[in-house]
């Protein structure tokens, strides 16, 4: 059943006229919990009041299924205003691009240019810039335009390491000088690319972040699974593993109170903070790692 739910949702994530439809309705469907606002002013806002409690941000303007030029190029412009907003504002937030969302599915080049472009921008205020992962046909362009970035404007850019991928930990290896975030996966892989089984990518997933924090440059540990916070908190421990070299992300909205208390702790601790009205496959995406997420959606239509 878990399993049918999981394709189903991440089938829907997929539709683009349900997105298209979606962004017209407003947020809706329970997305106003966990998606920060559908402009930069309410993004902000929300980022000032995580960093009262210890909390360091990363913004996500959300956007997918861009097929055209003039789509990415205004996607481009608005993470620009993403980026002057976090320098104008002072808050301590970095962003995380799809690299979708600024072209990727029309032309590599193109991509390539709006990523810079953002990057100039980013080095300039020195804003650290994440590159989203999302499904196996974009993983290996997103690393080349990484170390593209890289190239012109050194340490202002990483990336994420998805758990199911079999090629994981030599991915792990190569980019081992980069700032990392290692996260299980979130999209609908094939089995000759990418664990399917939830044991194997769980296995997979705690094996990539000891090899992380023990020899990369800084590990961001990406996950809600309190089983596996605990492991790393005692690794990190026995290893005699600084708190300076790595960090615990999670994605707004989801499990607060210990995003609250891992911070209290002394750990340091990042929010994935997305915004926008693009917010249809973002929150299908959240509905299919959890199901039990949908409590958020009938609360949210039957308290109206
Ligand atoms: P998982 O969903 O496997 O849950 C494990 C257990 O934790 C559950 O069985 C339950 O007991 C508990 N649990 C989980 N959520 C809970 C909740 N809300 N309340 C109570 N208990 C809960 N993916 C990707 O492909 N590319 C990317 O770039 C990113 N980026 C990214 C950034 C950040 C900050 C995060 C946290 C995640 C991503 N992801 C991602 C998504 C990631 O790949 C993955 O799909 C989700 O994080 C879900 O997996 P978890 O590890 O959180 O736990």
């Amino acid at each position: 059943m878990a399993e049918l739910l999981k394709n189903f949702f991440l089938t829907l994530s997929n539709n683009r006229t349900l997105n298209a439809g979606a962004q017209k309705f407003g947020l809706k469907l329970g997305a106003q919990s966990v998606v920060a606002g559908t402009n930069i002013d309410e993004a902000i806002e929300t980022i000032r009041h995580l960093n009262e409690q210890g909390i360091e941000a990363t913004i996500d303007n959300l956007g997918e299924f861009v097929h055209d030029r003039a789509e990415a190029t205004a996607a481009k412009e608005q993470i620009l205003a993403v980026v002057e907003a976090i320098h104008a504002s002072g808050v301590q937030s970095h962003i995380s691009i799809k690299p979708s969302q600024v072209g990727l599915d029309i032309d590599y080049d193109f991509c390539l240019e709006n990523v810079l472009e953002i990057a100039e921008k980013a080095y300039e205020y020195g804003i650290f810039i994440n590159l989203d992962q999302e499904n196996y046909s974009r993983l290996h362009p997103t690393f080349s335009i990484l170390e593209a970035v890289h190239a012109k404007y050194p340490g202002i850019v990483g990336t994420v390491i998805q758990a199911y991928f079999h090629e994981a930990m030599d991915n792990l290896e190569k980019y081992s000088d980069y700032r990392l975030r290692i996260v299980k996966g979130a999209y609908k892989e094939p089995a000759d690319v990418a664990y399917t089984d939830k044991a194997d990518i769980d296995a997979n997933y705690v094996k990539l972040l000891e090899y992380s924090l023990l020899h990369a440059k800084y590990t961001s540990v990406a996950t809600h699974d309190h089983t596996i916070i605990a492991h790393i908190k005692k690794f990190v421990k026995e290893h005699d593993i600084s708190n300076d070299k790595f960090e615990f992300q999670m994605l707004y909205g989801f499990r607060s109170d210990m995003q609250k208390e891992l911070a209290k702790e002394g750990y340091h601790f990042t929010t994935y903070v997305p915004f926008g009205e693009d917010w249809y496959g973002y929150f299908m995406r959240r509905l299919a790692e959890r199901p039990q997420n949908l409590a958020l959606v009938t609360k949210q239509v039957f308290n109206k």
